[in-house]
């Protein structure tokens, strides 16, 4: 079904996101029927493009990021034809009278933010100013939403100048994946998982989100951010958030966020004995300090968190959170470790184990569950634990569908004007908030990460994370 038209306005996009991401997903978009015939995609920069440079760059970013599948000639001619350009200086004047003459009035206006944080502020008070932005205009911006809790707060108030919260689409586009989104649709539309959902059932749980590539090309960002600020402070807490939430009483954008935002503020301080943090040392590819052209540097690029929640259904169950790249395998999932039964008739020795189910983020998107049987024979009653499978590609697409990329789903919900997968503003904040003083920790002891092997399982201290509470990580190379 089509959505309402549209003057997407993309700022930034002649930029790394925009042509790697937000550019083949509208066009995917546009493929499958969706993006309607009259919408309009407004490429706005500061390089001095024509429609035609413009439309020549959207070409070659659809031949590199879109699928060969997924590529058809007179499809994309019709798609370039609903793209055009302005060039804009964000900080000047010019441009400005000639986007206001573009974008129509009658048409939903999306103002997409994909440049640095630090012209926010100001491509905001431009589009007020100029009169550009109106009512019903919807504003997106993308990570990283500040740097600590001052910078978020600021980045808040300049928005909050120009825009209203309700307007406001702040990306973590890891809300847009769709087993992120399935994690919801388990846990609340089934019976069977919820009444099992806490203390009494629940041993602990692991997020991991665990790169193969490296920080080479993007540095100097990087550096001055780190796994912490990079990863934790938004996808992963996004991930326990939604695993940790209470049920929400409607699936509606702010009684959702009113349940993550109580997870947030629920999180207990971490300790400097719950955190470990490394950084990758020079093996098949440069070490990170090459790649970050800093040899001095304490950034890490790989972290690992005990996290506790207090409140009445997490407490004393222990969230493990680790992340990091140049890691063996590129690997996202959730595992929730349900404890042993409370009283076993099978020798422990016949191998009881306990349930565990576990949400594939990526790749081959998923879900198991791990239930103790019998294993077959008459060797006695000796007991396995098997796999119950269900890959969501298999179950659901046809064979070799792709699942759509999470900024198709991200950017569908702004034009619907959708706000439950985007962060608010007070939940941005609550998680700088307590992510804050872990990293105030480590720069006040001036620590240094633990080097890692590039193709490992992250810093050896992260395996005692867990063994010294007789837990351990699930094995990346299972
Ligand atoms: C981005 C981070 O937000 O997410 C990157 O800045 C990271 O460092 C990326 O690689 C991971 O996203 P995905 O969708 O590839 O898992």
């Amino acid at each position: 079904i089509p959505v309402d038209t549209f003057d997407l306005v993309l700022f930034g996009a002649t930029g790394d996101l925009a042509t790697r991401k937000i550019l083949p997903s509208l066009y995917r978009r546009f493929l499958a029927g969706q993006m309607p015939q009259d919408a309009r995609v407004i490429g706005a920069a500061r390089s001095k493009l024509d429609d035609a440079g413009f439309r020549k760059l959207v070409a070659e970013a659809l031949d590199e990021f879109v699928s060969k599948s997924k590529r058809d000639k007179a499809t994309i001619e019709a798609f370039l034809n609903q793209c055009s350009y302005i060039a804009i200086d964000a900080k000047g004047d010019s441009g400005w009278a000639e986007l206001k003459k573009s974008v129509r009035d009658e048409a939903i206006k999306a103002f997409y933010f994909s440049v640095a944080p630090s012209i926010f502020g100001t491509l905001a008070e431009k589009l007020r100013s100029h009169g550009i932005a109106c009512e019903n205009s919807r504003l997106v911006v993308e990570k990283p939403f500040g740097t600590d809790l001052e910078t978020a707060k600021k980045l808040n108030a300049d928005l909050a100048a120009s825009f209203d919260e309700t307007q406001i689409y702040r990306i973590d586009h890891f809300l847009g994946k769709e087993t992120v989104q399935n994690l919801m649709a388990v846990r609340f539309a089934n019976v069977l998982f919820e009444p099992l959902w806490n203390e009494r059932y629940i041993d602990h749980v692991q997020i991991t989100v665990a790169e193969t590539v490296g920080v080479g090309g993007r540095g100097s960002y990087y550096d001055k951010s780190g796994a912490m600020r990079d990863m934790v402070q938004n996808h992963l807490m996004q991930l326990l958030c939604l695993t940790a939430m209470e049920p929400p009483s409607q699936f509606d954008p702010d009684r959702l966020r009113d349940e993550k935002l109580k997870v947030i503020r629920a999180l207990d301080p971490v300790g400097q004995k719950d955190v470990v943090r490394g950084q990758y040392k020079a093996g098949k590819e440069p070490s990170y300090v090459e790649d970050a052209e800093n040899p001095d540097s304490r950034t890490e690029s790989y972290v690992a968190l005990k996290i506790g929640i207090s409140n009445w259904r997490w407490k004393h169950v222990p969230f493990y959170l680790r992340t990091g790249k140049r890691m063996t395998k590129r690997m996202s999932e959730i595992v929730i470790q349900f404890k042993e039964t409370s009283h076993s008739i099978f020798d422990r020795d016949e191998g009881s184990m306990a349930n565990a189910l576990t949400i594939r983020l990526q790749p081959d998107e998923g879900m198991d569950l791990s239930v103790t049987i019998k294993e077959p024979g008459p060797g006695g009653m000796r007991l396995v634990n098997v796999p119950l499978d269900m890959s969501f590609a298999e179950a659901l697409g046809p064979d070799g569908e792709e699942i759509p990329d999470a900024y198709e789903r991200l950017i569908m919900d702004v034009i619907r004007g959708n706000q439950t997968l985007f962060m608010r503003g007070d939940e941005v904040e609550a998680a700088w908030a307590w992510t804050d003083p872990i990293i105030e920790g480590w720069e006040e002891r001036g620590d240094r990460p633990q080097a890692y092997a590039q193709g490992s399982s992250g810093p050896e201290d992260a395996l005692m994370l867990m063994h010294r509470d007789g837990r351990r990580w699930r094995d990346l190379e299972d």
